[in-house]
């Protein structure tokens, strides 16, 4: 089947109304970046130590209404500390969606765990709850309260929901599956800083979460990352780990465990606290245009442009157009039309369960993710646009 292209690309410049090439998506300093690394810069502590880590952090809980926030060097190092925090191990399996950027699997394989690649549901993006639930029931033996994968002997001990382009996942349903097989949650929260599940932000849904201030997301501090919990203990420790594990002492080295130099340095939280500063008004602008992306594409035949699910109110990280069944064949005339006209586009990632290092993984049906990954194409998405 056949759709319009040149009618999706007029729709998309009427939309962007730019002249010049559109990106995806980039930063956007228009606010105190300069003052805050400056001021950084001229106070001499630019790296562990320095009052911006301390008030980026004190921002992010009150923000995201987490009790407590540490922030890390990137969002990877949030997610692979989070995974230790729940004590997964080299013999574990992880839950982890195959329609996920390749950060979600990598920290689980930084452990030496393996993921166990699950589907996700057309309408949220995100984890498909039911479907979960009907895949352990017919693979797990729960031995002693712990939930074990029967066919490879590993215990599955975490699952980690992943808010697809700030899209929360409904994590009501899978908490409840979590619950009923003793499985940690840890929310991959990367794209969803500014997004709402049921009026509570993303990453207070689960134990820890793991959130991305890298140069694409919605708030930047160059590279960075950060863990939220509202567990105190847990929190001491993801500040322990991620700091390399040293004992306070004024002069005395001394370590208790492997830790990591994960911590953010300072400069990067400055430019972190200035962004931060900022963030309602990019939730208003990303939030509008998508409005108007969903309005403009309504009646086009072929297309959508998928909606926040009726229980989130989502940051809109990245909008995205979905081919419906039956046009997959035209994604790729899309993507050439649309990136030779200057707006960039992009297909969803490959699904994580194709990728050569993941291939023999455990995997669950992938119908929803693999007809996804055909059909999902990302365009502009900047809050100046
Ligand atoms: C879903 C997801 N998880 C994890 C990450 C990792 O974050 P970072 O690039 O800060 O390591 C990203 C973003 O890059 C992401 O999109």
């Amino acid at each position: 089947m056949k759709i319009e292209l040149n009618t999706i690309k007029q729709k998309l410049k009427s939309v962007i109304n730019q002249e010049n090439f559109t990106p995806l998506h980039a930063p956007i300093f228009e606010g105190n970046e300069i003052k805050y690394v400056t001021d950084c810069i001229e106070s001499n502590f630019v790296s562990s130590v320095g009052e911006y880590v301390t008030k980026l952090e004190e921002m992010l809980q009150e923000y995201t209404g987490a009790k407590y926030a540490v922030v890390t060097v990137n969002g990877t190092a949030a997610l692979h500390v989070s995974l230790i925090l729940c004590d997964v191990k080299r013999e574990d399996e992880v839950l982890i969606p195959a329609l996920t950027f390749i950060a979600t699997a990598n920290a689980v394989s930084y452990i030496g765990a393996t993921p166990n690649f699950v589907d996700v549901e057309e309408n949220t993006l995100g984890i498909d709850a039911k479907k979960l639930d009907n895949y352990l029931s017919e693979i797990c033996d729960m031995v002693d309260g712990y939930c074990f994968n029967k066919h490879s002997g590993k215990r599955v001990k975490a699952i980690v929901p992943m808010h697809t382009f700030g899209h929360p996942v409904d994590m009501d349903a899978l908490n409840t599956v979590a619950k009923k097989y003793n499985i940690a949650v840890i929310e991959d929260a990367a794209e969803s800083l500014g997004s709402f599940y049921k009026g509570k932000h993303t990453g207070n849904h689960s134990k820890l979460s793991a959130i991305s201030f890298n140069g694409n997301k919605i708030i930047t501090t160059g590279g960075g990352g950060a863990i939220l919990t509202n567990d105190e203990a847990l929190a001491k420790k993801a500040k322990h780990i991620t700091t390399t594990a040293k004992i306070p002492h004024k002069w005395e080295f001394n370590h208790d465990m492997i830790g990591y130099n994960y911590r953010m340095p300072a400069l990067n939280a400055a430019l972190g606290v200035a962004q931060l500063e900022q963030m309602d008004k990019f939730i208003e602008n990303k939030r509008a245009l998508a409005l108007r992306y969903i309005e403009i594409f309504r009646d086009i035949k072929g297309v959508k442009v998928f909606e926040e699910p009726e229980y989130a109110e989502s940051n809109y990280w990245l909008n995205a157009l979905i081919l419906d069944r039956g046009y997959e064949n035209m994604r790729d005339e899309l993507l050439q039309v649309t990136n030779d006209a200057g707006i960039m586009t992009r297909p969803i990632w490959t699904l994580m369960s194709k990728l050569k290092m993941f291939k023999e993984c455990p995997k669950m049906d992938l119908s929803i993710s693999e007809s996804l990954e055909k059909r999902v194409i990302n365009i502009p998405s900047g809050a100046w646009l």
